[in-house]
């Protein structure tokens, strides 16, 4: 008997502990890995427990996210969807076309978020007019980090223009150091890339070719001139480059091995992360050109059973736009707040450059989204770019064959 009463105890305690444990809880599917990363997203997580919620880790390592894409397509098409995703720009709209994302509108609008988001933003997180995503932070793309002892000992300031960066690295080179950090992965490629384009083509012709996809435009001299700088770039990175992670070409800005890094601001979290002070370790400037390549990260929360589930999508889209998460978030990610009143005396000068040049290229009509980072069009187009971007880093492709391809590509994919 007293076996049977044991038993019936401990099957009640566990149901008892099962039902108290039961509350908000999300699987949470990101690519956050690097140091300065991992450090940014324990933020959330630690809301999120702070607030009662249950959070499953689901990190795809993988800079740029092409991982973490592939294994939630595997999810999605096993009818086994996470409960949020980091998920940003059209890919946003293409899931949602899908039918397998969920509507947080009535946390949206219960938090006010037309009333604290650039409408540049909010748009991006919205499908249909409802709200899709909970937007987390504004990465900048188009940044020249460097290392200042390096650029102090050989005389150099930081490049203005594209012809000055060339002399610089020619400089580095011919006293003996590596002038440009740089990961040999697609998607880094075609960063350099797009900071090159925005710096050469100005903001005008960026949008014509990457958010209009204007074959003229994308056929153009001046394109032809991008890959030519692009030869130039592949010219100034050392002989292991293929492959190299992202962040590993940060830590060789860092420990003086390379001048240069040309990355998003998620740079400066690793920097940040390794104890490093801006305008003393590392320097920042926009990269030589004008206007602002904006990449939005964001969380869409998936159409799953359960509520429980659902507890957690609300509270998790809660604290991504809540102020205290958006200014302890972007301290460590490297990146600024989405919400626009969001006290920045807390940030460095890097972040304060961000700011004010964002809100000066918006009013410029510079403000413009990456392509790069998945922010001005969908993956087909994307890929094809970024597929012939690659091809010519790696390859001894003439800048008019890139070019031809590059047109044929985009129109092939249309
Ligand atoms: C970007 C993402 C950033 C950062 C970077 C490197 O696409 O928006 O937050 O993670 O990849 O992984």
């Amino acid at each position: 008997m007293k076996k049977y009463v044991f038993a019936a105890a401990s099957t009640l305690a566990l149901a008892a502990s099962s039902i108290a444990q039961a509350g908000p809880e999300a699987e949470v599917l990101h690519w956050w890995t690097s140091g300065g990363e991992a450090k940014s997203v324990a933020v959330l997580q630690q809301e999120f427990s702070a607030n009662g919620g249950t959070w499953t880790d689901m990190p795809v390592a993988g800079g740029g996210g092409d991982a973490a894409m592939t294994a939630l397509r595997a999810r999605v098409l096993s009818g086994n969807a996470p409960t949020a995703v980091q998920l940003k720009g059209p890919a946003i709209q293409e899931w949602y076309e899908e039918g397998v994302l969920a509507d947080i509108s009535n946390v949206a609008e219960a938090e006010g978020w037309d009333k604290v988001l650039p409408a540049s933003i909010a748009a991006h997180m919205k499908c249909e007019g409802q709200w899709c995503a909970a937007p987390v932070n504004v990465h900048r793309v188009d940044w020249l980090w460097a290392n200042a002892e390096i650029l102090s000992a050989n005389g150099i300031e930081m490049p203005t223009s594209w012809d000055e960066f060339n002399a610089a690295a020619e400089k580095l080179q011919a006293a003996g150091v590596i002038p440009l950090a740089h990961g040999g992965q697609a998607w880094q490629d075609a960063t350099v890339f797009e900071v090159v384009a925005l710096g050469l083509l100005g903001a005008e012709d960026f949008h014509k070719a990457f958010v209009e996809l204007d074959p003229t435009t994308l056929g153009s001299d001046k394109m032809v001139a991008v890959f030519d700088q692009m030869r130039r770039m592949r010219g100034y990175v050392d002989s292991n480059f293929p492959g190299r992670d992202w962040n590993l070409a940060t830590s060789m800005v860092m420990n003086g091995e390379a001048a240069f890094q040309i990355m998003g601001d998620w740079a400066k979290g690793e920097f940040m992360a390794a104890g490093k002070v801006p305008g003393e370790d590392f320097l920042c400037a926009s990269a030589p050109g004008a206007g602002f390549l904006y990449n939005v990260d964001s969380f869409a929360m998936f159409d799953v059973d359960g509520a429980d589930k659902q507890d957690g999508q609300a509270l998790l889209a809660k604290l991504i736009v809540g102020q205290n998460f958006q200014k302890v978030f972007n301290l460590n990610k490297g990146s600024i707040p989405a919400r626009v009143d969001v006290a920045m005396d807390e940030f460095d000068s890097c972040a304060h450059l961000s700011a004010s040049e964002m809100t000066a290229s918006s009013e410029e009509g510079s403000l413009l989204p990456s392509y790069a980072h998945g922010m001005a069009m969908r993956g087909a187009q994307s890929g094809a770019i970024t597929d012939v971007v690659t091809a010519h880093f790696n390859s001894d492709m003439s800048s008019a064959e890139a070019v031809k391809m590059l047109t044929q590509a985009v129109a092939n994919s249309l």
